[in-house]
């Protein structure tokens, strides 16, 4: 099945159960939003599941990009991703949790053709606030899926430190060559793969929780890491989505299995993040994508300084704007990413210069270290990537 049988499979089925299909929201939340970018499917939805009626309804599908900086440091494995797509069904006070696994567990031994034996879930099991999830746990075994009660924040999800929030239930699939052992909680074979949340709660500022007027349910189901386990893939950058990519990048630069994940996946965030309407900065918003881009052509330019990101080919930028479902013209990503490389390249230049002056650069205090970014424009993580290779201690 494809990316796009897939996400119309996903869709239509709860289109036939009366659910609505709403857009994408842009990975920029709106003013006053306490987040950076859309982490999730329920973002852009809070203030519905906070109970303002929605103007579709109270059964929603769809699809929402998203965008995780929490994982960078795991981009590079088999199933991470910085922006990536989210799959949603929402009750906003409508059915509840039980009636959502029992869909759920429908849709993908059904529709999406998952062999009913692989699957396992996992379960809220309790806290000193909040009791076990029973419902849950009760629904899986009627459905004959092996069920895992967890301890601590394990099942419970949130959306930020206040705010809706509450139990989950996790489905996950097993992904070894041998018959499924162990389980979620012992076994990284296992993958998750849909998150079935019930939100019951609202924390408020000092911790504690109160009950929601309407309970919702919010799912969400990462479409990339769905492919690879329909595709029978070993990594989400084997599916589909990636086959572009996989196949301009290695006629462009000789890079290992890992700096291809790595430069794909930031490479994509950047033009999507781009597309969204953000410009690189030194704060917030823009710092992530300066980040990510300069994370790129550091490693592109670690074996090949002549290496250009403006040399990437107009097919991956427009399928990935495509992908998202981005207006934006091609010459402006364009534009935005050249720009940054040659103001990071000025950068390097200056730096090395920079560093080349001080006294002592093998041994740097916090104030040189303040001195070289604020006078310098010099951040810390740049000037340990100058001194790479160098005796160098840093007093803190
Ligand atoms: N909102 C559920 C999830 O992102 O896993």
């Amino acid at each position: 099945m494809d990316v796009n049988q897939t996400i119309d499979t996903f869709t239509s089925f709860f289109r036939e159960h009366d659910h609505q299909q709403i857009p994408s929201s842009s990975l920029v939340p709106p003013p006053g939003d306490p987040v950076l970018f859309t982490t999730s499917g329920m973002h852009p939805l809070t203030r519905y599941i906070e109970g303002r009626p929605h103007p579709l309804g109270r059964r929603l599908t769809g699809l929402q990009r998203c965008l995780r900086t929490t994982d960078l440091d795991e981009t590079g494995d088999d199933s991470h991703l910085t922006v990536f797509q989210m799959l949603g069904s929402w009750s906003l006070g409508d059915y509840d949790g039980p009636q959502s696994l029992r869909w759920g567990h429908e849709l993908l031994t059904g529709g999406l053709g998952v062999n009913p034996g692989l699957l396992y879930a996992t379960v809220f099991g309790g806290d000193g606030q909040v009791g076990p999830d029973v419902g849950s746990q009760r629904t899986w075994t009627e459905l004959g899926v092996p069920v895992e009660l967890t301890s601590g924040e394990e099942n419970w999800w949130s959306n930020g430190p206040t705010g809706p929030c509450g139990p989950d239930s996790e489905i996950f699939v097993w992904t070894g060559q041998q018959p499924p052992s162990g389980s979620p909680m012992t076994d990284d074979r296992w993958v998750e793969l849909w998150n079935h949340v019930t939100m019951r709660y609202r924390r408020l500022d000092d911790g504690s929780l109160i009950p929601l007027d309407q309970p919702s349910v919010d799912t969400g189901m990462g479409l990339e890491r769905l492919l690879m386990v329909l595709q029978g893939r070993r990594s989400v950058f084997d599916t589909d989505i990636f086959r572009p990519w996989r196949s301009e990048l290695p006629g462009l630069w000789q890079l290992d299995e890992r700096t291809l994940r790595i430069t794909s996946d930031h490479l994509r965030a950047g033009i999507a993040i781009i597309g969204d309407g953000v410009l690189p900065s030194s704060t917030g918003r823009g710092y992530v994508l300066r980040r990510l881009l300069r994370r790129v052509l550091t490693l592109l330019w670690r074996d090949d300084s002549s290496r250009s990101v403006g040399d990437l080919p107009t097919v991956l930028i427009e399928h990935t704007l495509d992908r998202f479902g981005q207006g934006t013209e091609v010459g402006l990503v364009r534009g935005v990413l050249g720009g940054e490389q040659r103001r990071f390249g000025e950068l390097l230049v200056r730096g090395r210069k920079v560093l080349g002056q001080l006294k002592s650069p093998g041994r740097l205090t916090e104030t040189d270290l303040r001195y070289l970014h604020e006078t310098h424009g010099l951040p810390p993580e740049l000037v340990t990537e100058l001194l790479t290779g160098q005796q160098v201690t840093i007093d803190r």
